[in-house]
């Protein structure tokens, strides 16, 4: 394994995390049926081969996954890790809820410290909720009685905010969204390299895009791979541009798989930063606007289309639907579709009143696309 610098401290991370919000399961569509004795082989295989961080938090696998990592770190494995998990701000409606949930992720995990604890899944709602409830405070509190060892955030929304928030507290580490795709998604790469020289250590998470840069990888992309010389699968392509970064100080991969391990172990056994060509540099901005052109809807999940009246949550369709475009992912957005969109507020409960569209910065005809889009998804 190949080890990288966490911020100023001391510590070294393993550039490959362990993200534990995809273990197998052994009822699909059941994310609460975790198959512990392959996620427990799967965990200690990652630890044996010196994968150092375990990231968890509060609603993985709904709500299972700390009460898992606690029981699989036992045995000695937890004191081989750095343990991360994150506050689910969206839950935090007082100023003791910090410390209610806190108390019960210590218990969920069996541990009295948390060695990173990020402010969950930070955007305009999150950052609100952080301010109105006094919520950096407790991070202060909490790291003088020593239950958290460093403060970070992982992030969801767009980039100005993102640097306001790197600046508004003295936080040791972030968690953004980062592939060869999404390198201008959300903080993206000028937010790395915004937090980096402001000394946080940068953790990617989705350097697969969820798996959607593995899996069904059309012919376009697989001769853009070929003409990089190097022998590789699209799952290397995609974590080798993202491990060449040297912002990067680890990456995350919810892996399902003991042979997902094993692939990601021996790659991130091997790969250093800076290895990547000027000429493969173009390959993956080729592949990127290859997906790109397949996109369906010029949608930048702003989300300024919400609250709609009627309920349904246009960004959420719109990118289940350019997902299934662009990644022939029609599968994978039709199950989320059915599993996160109450057939209460599907696309085809949209009654046209317009009002998102006068709001659209992109001008998209939503009330249209919203029912095309359920057409492919339902
Ligand atoms: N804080 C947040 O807001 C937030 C949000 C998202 C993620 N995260 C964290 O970041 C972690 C990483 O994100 P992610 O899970 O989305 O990572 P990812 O690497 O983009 O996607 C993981 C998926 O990629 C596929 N995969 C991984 N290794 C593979 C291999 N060797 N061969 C083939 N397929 C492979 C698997 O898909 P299949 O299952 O389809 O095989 C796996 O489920 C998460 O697990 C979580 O801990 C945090």
């Amino acid at each position: 394994m190949i080890y990288r610098k966490f911020a100023n401290t001391d510590i070294k991370l393993s550039q490959l995390g362990f993200g534990a919000m995809r273990f197998p399961i052994t009822q699909q569509y059941d994310p609460t049926t975790i198959d512990k004795t392959k996620a427990e082989t799967m965990l200690h295989y990652a630890i044996d081969s010196g994968v150092n961080y375990v990231d968890t938090a509060y609603p993985y696998h709904r709500q299972t996954s700390e009460i898992f990592v606690g029981k699989a770190l036992r045995g000695g494995y937890r004191n081989k890790v750095y343990l991360a998990t994150k506050m689910p701000v969206w839950l935090v409606k007082s100023k003791e809820d910090s410390s209610k949930y806190f108390n019960e992720q210590l218990k969920r995990l069996q541990t009295d410290t948390i060695d990173m604890y990020l402010l969950h899944s930070l955007g305009k709602n999150g950052w609100k909720t952080v301010n109105d409830h006094n919520i950096l405070d407790f991070l202060d509190k909490t790291l003088a009685a020593g239950k958290i060892r460093f403060t970070g955030f992982s992030y969801h929304d767009e980039l100005p905010l993102f640097k306001e928030i790197v600046d508004a507290y003295p936080w040791t580490f972030c968690l953004v969204h980062l592939n060869y795709v999404d390198d201008h998604y959300q903080a993206g790469i000028e937010g790395m390299e915004y937090a980096y020289k402001k000394g946080l250590a940068v953790i990617i998470m989705e350097p697969l895009r969820g798996g959607k840069l593995a899996n069904n990888v059309p012919k376009e992309i697989l001769e853009l791979m070929e003409q990089t010389g190097r022998n590789q699968t699209p799952v290397q392509f995609a974590l080798r541009w993202v491990l060449n970064r040297p912002e990067v100080s680890c990456m995350l991969s919810g892996m399902s798989s003991l042979e997902q391990v094993q692939e990601n172990i021996r790659f991130a056994s091997e790969e250093h930063a800076n290895t990547l060509s000027p000429k493969e540099l173009q390959l993956y901005q080729a592949a990127k606007e290859f997906y790109q052109s397949k996109t369906k809807v010029n949608c930048t999940q702003c989300g300024y289309c919400m609250p709609c009246p009627q309920k349904i949550p246009i960004s959420f369709i719109l990118e289940l639907y350019n997902d299934a475009c662009m990644y022939n992912a029609t599968r994978d957005s039709q199950r989320m579709y059915r599993v996160f969109v109450n057939s209460e507020y599907r696309g085809n409960q949209c009654i046209e009143c317009g009002e998102c569209e006068e709001k659209c910065p992109q001008k998209i005809p939503i009330a249209v696309t919203l029912k095309e889009a359920h057409r492919l998804l339902n």
